[in-house]
């Protein structure tokens, strides 16, 4: 006789790549102490350093290190790797041109003076700012934050593959979690979809009607907020992290939500952040990722819709995510509730739109936020920071 299985949990995505690339080595275990005495060191940025446990986690798979030239240019150029695989945003590691020579062969990498990791350097190249500006950030304005940091950045790349030591769990240990980690808790609650949302900003009423319009139609929620470094008006990590643990104990459905942090810097190339943002998404096991209006966007730069008009440059066997796209929602005082164009008659006066700069201004100012635009409980926890830094 045949037993059937009844519900057999499904599968999650595979990485991209195939494989969920693992990198962490211990250091006395998998890595030969002795062969680390007396290499060079190297010491990261904060961009760096979240790189590198981006790859070494598997968040980056396929990437096993910092891009080597041929990927580079590939990346930039035809928003793939050189063998053809989707990736949009150059994950390097530049050094200045003295320094680079003695960067060979095995390479400390350290923070504060101490040993995180190891890069392997097989290749060095020049970096091509202008066209990686043009192309990846799309204006080469000095203005604009990640074209501001490019350019202050050096001038040679090192590549190749790197290992890191210990996953740091950072200033959110009850929230780091790898993307293997994820993938567990997914497999234990019996997600057979899950929906990511990346966010830098604190969480607002549009956000929560996004995350739940989403949820109507997928199993679980991945709320995955960015914490590596951002522009300085953004609002803390750490504000916003509590934000949303204010707000998930009071409206989400506690087995349908998972927060959890995304350890990346931004860059914020908008379209070109968007698909790594995806990608990302995906080895961390998602099946959906919501991208709204000006994704990753800062200023002007990108058009509303360009982060999601980007996506068409993939099949989408290729992405293996599909990318839930967003138009500009915000309170329509006549509906009485969360609307977008495509589902609201009302003009522009019967609408609640609040930048990003006007909520900060009200803060600062230490006005309150409207209850249609921020639950009460969200605006606390944000006067609350904005009061402690005066
Ligand atoms: S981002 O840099 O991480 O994109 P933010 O945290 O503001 O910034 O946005 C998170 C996600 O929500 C993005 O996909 C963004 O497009 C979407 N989003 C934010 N606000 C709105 C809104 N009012 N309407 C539609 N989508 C939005």
């Amino acid at each position: 006789m045949t037993i059937l299985s009844v519900s057999s949990p499904a599968p999650l995505p595979a990485p991209l790549g195939g494989t969920l690339v693992h990198r962490v080595q211990r250091p006395g275990h998998d890595v030969d102490l002795a062969e680390l005495r007396g290499r060079p060191r190297l010491e990261l940025s904060d961009r760096a350093r979240a790189d590198l446990e981006l790859l070494a986690t598997g968040a980056y798979s396929p990437l096993t290190g910092f891009l080597g030239e041929a990927d580079y240019l590939s990346v930039i150029e035809h928003l793939r790797l050189a063998d053809g695989t989707p990736w949009s945003l150059p994950i390097t590691l530049a050094v200045g041109r003295e320094e680079a020579r003695h960067y060979r062969g095995q390479v400390v990498l350290t923070r504060g003076g101490e040993p995180v990791g190891t890069l392997d350097v097989q290749e060095q190249y020049a970096a091509r700012k202008s066209l990686e500006a043009r192309e990846v950030y799309r204006t080469e304005d000095p203005a604009h934050p990640g074209v501001a940091a490019l350019l202050a950045g050096a001038d040679i790349c090192l590549a190749g593959p790197v290992t890191l030591f210990t996953v740091p769990r950072g200033a959110f240990p009850g929230h780091h979690r790898t993307p293997a980690e994820v993938r567990q808790v997914i497999e234990a609650r019996g997600w057979r979809t899950t929906v990511a949302f990346q966010t830098r900003n604190p969480i607002h009423r549009a956000h929560e009607y996004l995350h739940k319009v989403a949820l109507e139609l997928v199993d679980g929620l991945l709320l995955h907020p960015l914490v590596g470094t951002t522009k300085g008006d953004d609002v803390p990590a750490e504000t916003r992290m509590r934000a949303y643990e204010v707000l998930l104990e009071g409206y989400y459905p506690s087995a349908r939500t998972l927060l959890s942090v995304y350890p990346a810097a931004m860059r914020y190339a908008g379209p070109r952040e968007a698909i790594v943002h995806a990608l990302s998404r995906r080895n961390y096991g998602a099946t959906h990722f919501i991208v709204g209006r000006d994704h990753a966007g800062v200023g002007n730069y990108y058009g509303t819709y360009d982060a999601q008009d980007i996506f068409s440059a993939y099949r989408p066997e290729e992405l293996g995510i599909q990318i839930l796209k967003f138009e500009h929602t915000y309170y329509c005082k006549s509906c009485g509730q969360l609307v977008s164009p495509r589902t609201c008659p009302h003009g522009a006066d019967h609408h609640l739109v609040l930048s990003g700069t006007k909520v900060r201004e009200r803060l600062r100012a230490g006005e309150s936020l409207p209850a249609e635009f921020t639950r009460p409980e969200v605006a606390e926890v944000l006067q609350a920071a904005y009061a402690a830094q005066d």
